[in-house]
Parts: structure tokens; C-alpha cells; sequence
């Protein structure tokens, strides 16, 4: 039913019925998104506007700001963001974008007392009020207790920072993510440590990033040199596809599998576990994505994180990462682990980059189609239902 490729190429700021129905259909019968959603222009402005900018999207973890003045900035659907603690240890998410000329307040990530604009030295205090403007005492009614730079809607869940662009009030994430919530606890997520281990600027739509995160099914394939069968597709477990926020995979160990093993639910570091696993932390490493875009994948003794930023339909930015506990951390053959960990888990990652740009081209052809999916990907099936539905509610005007 699907073969026939549906209107590739067109650009339109509408979506047909006979586009998305697939997507909503159960599993078993259900096709992916519609290629043209990937690569057409005019869709991207379309969800980001509907969906991205209104959802709340994780930029880091406190242990990166833990400090008074600790700060970072990244940039989401181009829009500059500025992390930062403030002095009386309150956790602060401000538009990246001086309210002089535009030019970003802060670089990259740091430590400071006062945030300056490096145009022409307006100062800000933490908490993103203007302090005092340079040569402004002829500017007629103009007082920089007027000015501040904007706040976004910030909401730290089990130790997580996400962040949300709506202007208006936004519903709490953390209510929505109530039954994850005993999966980051034993696994201590607000104590954990994090230490980066790269970024990425992909030409690739951000839905290729969250596809390839949010499913096992490709590891026999994209990992085959590196994982080799060590995270078998076939052994995949999907237990549940009705939660409204996330969806999660399983991988259990094998019968006489030892988690420290690192061949075993690759990729293990040897790190000291966190305190409070239950044996089915223990025995299986489980994956998934809160939607639309934070991507997590715990094994026993660490948590493996991808930020998936979304910038222009196609090209997607980000970093990665693990948390591990702080005893970890902390012991004395950590740099040793960590090393080892990251070149094992560099050879991981480049596979995936390198799976989302190929499949990137793919979406671009005109011969494109909607797929069929596996049931070892029913995630993947979870996540496109959920956008169209999203959208759906989000904005029905869009929708013929
Ligand atoms: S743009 Fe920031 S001080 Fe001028
Ligand atoms: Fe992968």
C-alpha cells in the first residue's frame, strides 16, 4: 500500500490525511513518517513552531553548572540559550541575545561574576537583568532597570535541565514522566557526574537523530564491527508503547552474562555502580527517548546521554556524554576507565553519525517512501505516532 511515493519534492505548509494516517495505525500495519517531512523546509518551520519551541527540551545535567556564576550556552532551532546559576544558587535558562544589538552575551561555557556583551560591554547580573550600559546617560528615558534578557520556562527533572521556549505557561514536565521516575532514582541521576565526550553538526533533519536513538534494530547492522552481537536486534524487549511522553527498550542479559563483561550489553565502562539497582537494572541495559528529543541509554553502571538539538530541517547539532556516580567518579582509576570507555564508545558513535547522514540522503530522494517497521522498532513506531498526534492537537489548522 505504500510503495508509491507520496508527492516527494512538494514543499506545502499543509499535511494530507492520506500522509500521516499510516503513522497512526497499530504497529503491525503502521508506516513511518513521510519522507518530505525530513527534508521539506516549510515542515520545519511547521514543527518547530507547533511542537519544538512549545516542548521541553534537556540542554545538560546541574552537575555542569553546579557552582554560583557556572554557566553554558547552546543553541536550539537557532534560537541562543544561556544556562547559568546565579548567586543565590537558582538555576537560570535566559535568551542568549543582548537586548542591545543582538550579539550573544555569553560563549561557549564557563565561570563568571557578571556577564558582559563583548559589542560594547552592556553588563547583565546572572539572573539576566541589566546592570549598567556604557555612554547611555543621553538616551532619553532610558533606565537599565527596564531591561533584562528573557526568561524561558526551566524545569530540572532527576537531575536533568530542560528548558521550554513557550511564552505563555507550559504544564510541568516531571507529572508525565512519573512511571520513568523510579529507573533514574536507582540509578541516582541527580548525584551522577557528567563528562562530555563530544558534539556533532550533522546535515541531517533532527528526526533522523532521535530515529536511530530511539530503536535497537539497526546494531546487528550500523554496529556490526563494533558491537558485533553483543546488543542483538532479535533480542530486543518493547514491554509497553502506551506511555504519552517516552518510549523505552530493553536489552536483558543473556543466561550466564556478567554486566561488568564488557562484551556483554556493550558498552560497559567498569564504572562503580550507583548504590540503589535492582536486578533488573542489574541484567539489562534500557534505552529510550522523552520526546521529542532527550535520548538516554542506561547500562548498570553508567547512563549514555545525546542531546539532539535541532537547528534547520537539515542540519542537527549536539553533544554527548555519560553520567556515572560520583564514587566512580571519584576513584583513582577513573581517567584510566573513561579513556578506555570513550575510544570503544567513539567507534559506536561515529557509526550512528554516519547511519543518520546516509539515511538523511535517502530521505532527501524523490523514490522515498513510507516504510514498514519491525517490531524490534516498535519505539521508532512509538515516537512518529506520537509527533503526528502531537501536531494534530497541537495545531489542526495545518492538517487538511
Ligand atoms: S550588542 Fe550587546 S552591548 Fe551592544
Ligand atoms: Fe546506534
Amino acid at each position: 500500500m505504500s510503495t508509491t511515493p507520496v508527492s516527494t519534492r512538494q514543499v506545502s505548509n499543509r499535511f494530507r490525511a492520506e500522509e500521516v494516517e499510516g503513522c497512526l495505525l497499530e504497529y503491525n500495519s503502521a508506516t513511518t513518517i513521510p519522507p518530505r517531512f525530513y527534508s521539506d523546509p516549510a515542515v520545519f518551520e511547521l514543527e518547530k513552531e507547533h511542537l519544538l519551541k512549545s516542548s521541553w527540551i534537556p540542554v545538560g545535567h546541574i552537575s555542569e553548572v553546579g557552582k554560583p556564576g557556572d554557566y553554558f550556552t547552546v543553541d536550539f532551532c537557532e534560537e541562543p540559550v544561556l544556562v547559568i546559576r546565579d548567586r543565590a544558587d537558582k538555576l537560570h535558562a535566559l535568551s542568549n541575545v543582548c537586548v542591545h544589538r543582538n550579539f550573544p552575551v555569553a560563549h561557549d561555557r564557563g565561570n563568571c561574576n557578571l556577564l558582559r556583551c563583548r559589542y560594547h560591554n552592556w553588563i547583565y547580573n546572572l539572573d539576566g537583568t541589566l546592570r549598567g550600559a556604557p555612554l547611555m546617560e543621553n538616551a532619553r528615558d532610558f533606565s537599565a532597570g527596564d531591561w533584562r534578557l528573557h526568561e524561558f520556562h526551566l524545569e530540572v527533572w532527576r537531575g536533568f535541565i530542560f528548558v521550554n521556549m513557550e511564552r505563555g505557561p507550559v504544564p510541568e514536565l516531571a507529572p508525565r514522566l512519573a512511571d520513568l521516575e523510579p529507573k533514574f532514582l536507582r540509578h541516582e541521576t541527580d548525584d551522577m557526574v557528567y563528562f562530555e565526550m563530544g558534539e556533532f553538526d550533522l546535515e541531517a533533519n533532527w528526526k533522523c537523530v532521535v530515529d536511530i536513538f530511539a530503536e535497537n534494530y539497526h546494531t546487528d547492522s550500523v554496529h556490526e564491527i563494533s558491537l558485533g552481537d553483543s546488543v542483538p536486534a532479535g533480542k530486543t524487549v518493547i514491554e509497553n508503547t502506551n506511555m504519552p511522553a517516552y518510549c523505552l527498550f530493553r536489552l536483558p542479559s543473556g543466561d550466564n552474562s556478567d554486566i561488568l563483561n564488557p562484551d556483554d550489553y556493550s558498552l560497559t565502562g567498569g564504572f562503580a555502580l550507583p548504590g540503589n539497582l535492582d536486578e533488573s537494572d542489574m541484567n539489562a541495559a534500557v534505552g529510550g527517548i522523552v520526546f521529542p528529543n532527550f535520548s538516554w541509554y542506561f547500562n548498570p553502571d553508567l547512563l549514555f546521554i545525546t542531546q539532539i538539538n535541532p537547528q534547520t530541517h537539515n542540519r542537527t547539532t549536539g553533544r554527548y556524554g555519560i553520567g556515572v556516580s560520583k564514587e566512580a567518579a571519584e576513584a583513582p582509576d577513573f581517567t584510566e576507565k573513561f579513556e578506555a570507555y570513550k575510544q570503544s564508545a567513539k567507534l559506536v558513535i561515529d557509526e550512528d553519525f554516519w547511519g543518520i547522514t546516509q539515511m538523511y540522503r535517502g530521505k532527501r530522494s524523490g523514490f522515498a517512501v513510507q516504510g514498514r517497521t519491525s517490531h524490534s522498532e516498535a519505539t521508532l513506531w512509538h515516537f512518529h505516532k506520537w509527533y503526528i498526534e502531537s501536531l494534530q492537537s497541537s495545531a489542526p489548522e495545518i492538517f487538511e
